[in-house]
């Protein structure tokens, strides 16, 4: 099976989270930003996995994403050199592979990222494989939670079966 795993990450998180996924998938599955998850990568993939952190109760806006520069309690400034989930979800060509979506966030906070995902991923063609996933962070900027990066491990095992 040919798997990727797309993300946007503003503080690594998710990065994290996607690496770890891609790690349980096989040797063969990697994790790649907006920009390099091409049409190409797309067409290839029998799976794939996207990823997002919540922010605002939601995938963040376009609007949103710009104000992220300004958190300045920030450990580290966002990072927002790839284009937004938002943007590539828009673009994404028809496909009839599997997907499956995961978030990253707090273990209260109600609704998630995964909506657009799971809506936009639909609405191109793709078939839901498995239920969507939360990754918990411990704070506003994380870090993850202790046991979270293995967890996502075992979840990629999980769809790769
Ligand atoms: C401005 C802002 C808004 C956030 N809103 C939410 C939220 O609504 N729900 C939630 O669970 N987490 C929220 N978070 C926490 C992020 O989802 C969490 O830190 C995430 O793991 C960040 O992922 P990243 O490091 O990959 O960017 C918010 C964080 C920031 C900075």
């Amino acid at each position: 099976m040919s798997a990727i795993v797309v993300y946007e990450s503003f503080w690594g998180n998710t990065t994290k989270v996607a690496r770890a996924i891609a790690e349980g998938l096989g040797s063969d599955a990697r994790a790649l930003t907006t920009d390099q998850a091409t049409d190409e990568a797309l067409a290839e993939a029998d799976l794939v996995v996207v990823g997002a952190p919540i922010i605002g109760f939601s995938l963040v806006q376009e609007a949103g994403r710009a104000q992220l520069a300004r958190e300045r309690k920030a450990p580290t400034p966002a990072d927002l050199s790839h284009p937004s989930m938002r943007s590539w979800l828009e673009a994404l060509p028809k496909g009839e592979g599997r997907f499956a979506v995961f978030e990253t966030g707090l273990g209260w906070s109600p609704s998630g990222a995964h909506k657009a995902m799971t809506a936009a991923l639909t609405g191109a063609g793709y078939t839901e494989a498995a239920p969507r996933e939360r990754f918990l962070v411990a704070g506003r900027y994380g870090p993850l939670k202790d046991g979270e990066i293995e967890r996502a491990r075992q979840w990629g095992v999980t769809l790769a079966g």
